[in-house]
């Protein structure tokens, strides 16, 4: 099976890596990353024992901020053989859908927001051999989703508004974090926004199994694996 560092890894298996992972699962969003020296970011993060990476995907109209496109993806695609879990914050995704399919996103995940009607999207997703995931921002309720379950790999609950790193978490967020897991108990449910050590366990208790972290694994000192290590501790996992 190819690796996080191997650049050669087919899509299946990088998502038979991400469904394998043990669970719950810290996943770097590269975000606040220094993106002068990615290669050796994908690296440090590999060495670091991530398994996985969130990409934030932001268009400057969905939400007040821009990061970067799948050109830019397609690049690091070359270097490493991470599932990219890819979080398109973008008013109109299925415009790019395909550059990001070709640039070698895995899991693409998209705004109930931004697409009420989400189920032609959806499929064309996982008819491109990608898993299909919907976010929610935090004021979205959970019903607006729940029509489109049956057609999704995994859910993407926000802790804060989307749109920049750093923020504080919103535990309101966990009472529909607790709902999906009680209707869907094998479903992926990733939250995102605001995890730290402190509000890692939490999460966890109401069922979220996959953990994007941002600026609480891109700490000052570098040392990703002390962060990742202590995330997946207060997670109540042994750190890898
Ligand atoms: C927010 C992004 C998140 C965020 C995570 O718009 O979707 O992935 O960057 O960063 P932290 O962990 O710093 O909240
Ligand atoms: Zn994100």
């Amino acid at each position: 099976m190819a690796g996080p560092g191997q650049s050669s890894s087919t899509r299946a298996e990088r998502l038979g890596t991400l469904n394998g992972a043990p669970k719950p699962l810290v996943t770097p969003s590269l975000l606040n990353c220094d993106f002068g020296r990615m290669t050796e970011e994908l690296e440090a993060l590999r060495q670091a024992g991530a398994l996985a990476v969130h990409l934030d995907v932001m268009d400057g109209h969905f939400v007040p901020n821009l990061s970067y496109g799948a050109p830019v993806i397609a690049d690091w695609r070359k270097y490493t053989g991470f599932p990219f879990d890819t979080h398109l914050m973008m008013s109109d995704p299925a415009r790019y859908l395909d550059d990001f399919i070709k640039a070698g996103c895995d899991v693409v995940i998209f705004h109930i927001e931004a697409v009420p009607e989400p189920v032609p999207l959806l499929r064309r997703i996982r008819d491109a051999g990608c898993e299909a995931s919907l976010a929610l921002n935090p004021p979205t309720p959970l019903s607006a989703i729940e029509p489109f379950l049956d057609d999704v790999d995994s859910v993407l609950v926000m802790s804060v508004m989307p749109g920049f790193g750093g923020q504080k978490f919103d535990a309101q967020v966990l009472d529909k974090v607790r709902a999906l897991r009680s209707a869907r108990p094998e479903m992926r449910i990733s939250i995102d926004g605001g995890i730290n050590p402190s509000t890692v366990s939490a999460a966890v208790a109401a069922g979220a199994t996959q953990l994007v972290a941002g600026s609480a694994v891109f700490r000052s000192d570098g040392n990703y694996a002390a962060a990742l290590a202590e995330l997946a501790e207060s997670a109540g996992r042994v750190p890898m």
